[in-house]
């Protein structure tokens, strides 16, 4: 039994799938470097910051934002080790069944459902807030109980939410496209990567002048704590307040291991892989601390807590920048494709897991059950798009975007581990990239991810332990038994 929870599928026998997938190379440095970047900058920033600040660790975000991109930067090593080496598409959830065998390669897999899907409905959410900002501009909105959920109440009131529309209303189109089978195109996908970045340095340009060095003083506040509306109580400032942030705005940083799952199109992926990965995050750690210092010095902690709680930098730009309405319309409108674009490749990349579990018979067939005519897994996305819509639909975003980072944390953590462990158990495979010193940076991506699990407190550690807790029922009611490696002998 215990050697059957082990059993490991042969990197020899993902290469050879790799060269059968008959994918065209066409993707060169650059092309990738923007492909992490137009999966990375979404809700993270645009929504996710201004929860950091108000609920976490004001201005001192900004260190929050450089420890997240620590834990990102060890584990995008390990990631690229791993993308240089088994250059198929794929991610977390392939290399670790070739590592560490069927049990953690399910827990993985059953992860990034918060990954992939839990993060998806979040930037939903982030896009319903924008959503209404744009309305508001034609002299419409879509009413509180509509575009909240169940759980939140409108400040001052007791106005209780009921469902959020919009939210599910955008997974429900995306959805479709993908059904239909419509991946982004590398040029529209440049053309939001361009906007993207124009206004998060927009935004640092103009806002730098509107800051208000109040806001940044003390510029770490001193520890105290904070109950959110749902009455969840958690350190705010001082250390526990920055470790608590950095768990948040992690999700700012979540996607740039999408580069690896393009490893099959790269020209060059033993070369190009970590050049990309690591590339867009630095280029987006840049950008983060400078626009996380603008924003938590343009407004108040208080404005973070209440009225600009939603929508919060068109919220930012309008009070406080004047002269700048313009340019509020300008980034609400920018941000809401953004959000499509990185809506869209979560529910991507999530299908594409499930595919693999579905082949690899640790989830029902009907997740690779291919469209006759589409070619694509369209029961799979027509069954995520209820699930997402639950989750979107239903939960706040600070839960489901915490719960998103938690996940991906974690998932973090078994791929530093996993990199070290082949090293050991497969020293002979060859490997063009090469993570310095593997020993210490996995230990130091698992403390650093580690220390964000910590920071972001016991509720949301309850949550990841009953999430795994339903996985490894699923895996053991279901799984197991139908693993396409039953019969075959351990790893
Ligand atoms: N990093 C992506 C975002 O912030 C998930 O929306």
């Amino acid at each position: 039994m215990a050697s059957s929870l082990l059993r490991t599928k042969s990197i020899e026998r993902l290469q050879v799938q790799g060269e059968k997938a008959g994918l065209k190379r066409t993707l060169g440095p650059w092309s990738l470097t923007a492909l992490g970047i137009g999966a990375i900058i979404g809700a993270g920033l645009f929504v996710r910051t201004a929860a950091a600040i108000a609920e976490r660790s004001g201005s001192s975000v900004t260190l929050s934002f450089i420890l997240a991109s620590l834990g990102c930067a060890f584990a995008g090593l390990c990631y690229a080790e791993f993308a240089s080496m088994i250059p198929i598409a794929g991610s977390a959830y392939t290399y670790s069944y070739t590592t560490m065998g069927e049990l953690v390669a399910w827990i993985i897999g059953w992860d990034l459902v918060l990954e992939y899907a839990v993060g998806a409905a979040t930037v939903a959410i982030a896009w319903s807030e924008y959503f209404n900002k744009i309305l508001q501009l034609v002299g419409l909105h879509v009413p509180f109980e509509w575009c909240h959920s169940p759980f939140e109440v409108m400040p001052g009131t007791s106005l209780h939410g009921i469902m959020n529309i919009p939210a599910v209303v955008i997974l429900g189109l995306l959805s479709a496209l993908l059904v239909r089978g419509t991946q982004q195109s590398a040029f529209v996908n440049s053309l939001i990567v361009i906007t993207k970045v124009t206004i998060v340095i927009m935004v640092i340009v103009v806002g730098w002048g509107f800051i208000n060095p109040a806001n940044h003083t003390p510029y770490i506040p001193l520890a105290t704590t904070y109950t959110t509306p749902q009455g969840i109580t958690h350190p705010y400032g001082g250390i526990m307040g920055i470790l608590g942030a950095a768990g948040v705005v992690f999700f700012a940083f979540i996607g740039f291991d999408a580069v690896s799952t393009a490893a099959q199109e790269a020209k060059n992926p033993k070369r190009d892989m970590p050049i990309a990965i690591l590339g867009s995050l630095a280029i987006c750690t840049i950008l983060y601390v400078l626009f996380s210092h603008v924003l938590s010095g343009v407004a108040t902690v208080d404005d973070f807590r209440t009225a600009g709680k939603e929508a919060s930098v068109t919220f930012a730009i309008a009070k406080y920048m004047t002269g700048y309405a313009w340019m509020a319309n300008f980034v609400t409108v920018a941000i809401l494709a953004g959000f499509s674009s990185v809506i869209l490749t979560m529910l991507y990349g999530q299908s594409r897991v499930f595919f693999s579990m579905s082949e690899d018979g640790l989830v029902p067939k009907v997740f690779s059950d291919v469209h006759p005519q589409f070619k694509t897994p369209w029961k799979s996305n027509i069954l995520f798009f209820l699930l997402t819509s639950i989750f979107g639909g239903f939960i706040p975003e600070d839960v489901v975007g915490e719960m998103t980072s938690i996940g991906t944390l974690f998932a973090f953590i078994l791929v530093c581990a996993g990199v070290w462990i082949l090293r050991r158990k497969r020293p002979d495979l060859e490997r063009s990239f090469r993570v310095p010193a593997v020993g210490l940076i996995s230990i130091l991506g698992i403390l650093v991810c580690g220390s964000m699990i910590y920071g972001l407190g016991w509720t949301n550690w309850l949550r990841l332990i009953v999430w795994l807790a339903i996985g490894l029922t699923i895996y053991f009611t279901y799984g197991r038994k139908h693993s396409k490696l039953n019969g075959t002998v351990a790893g």
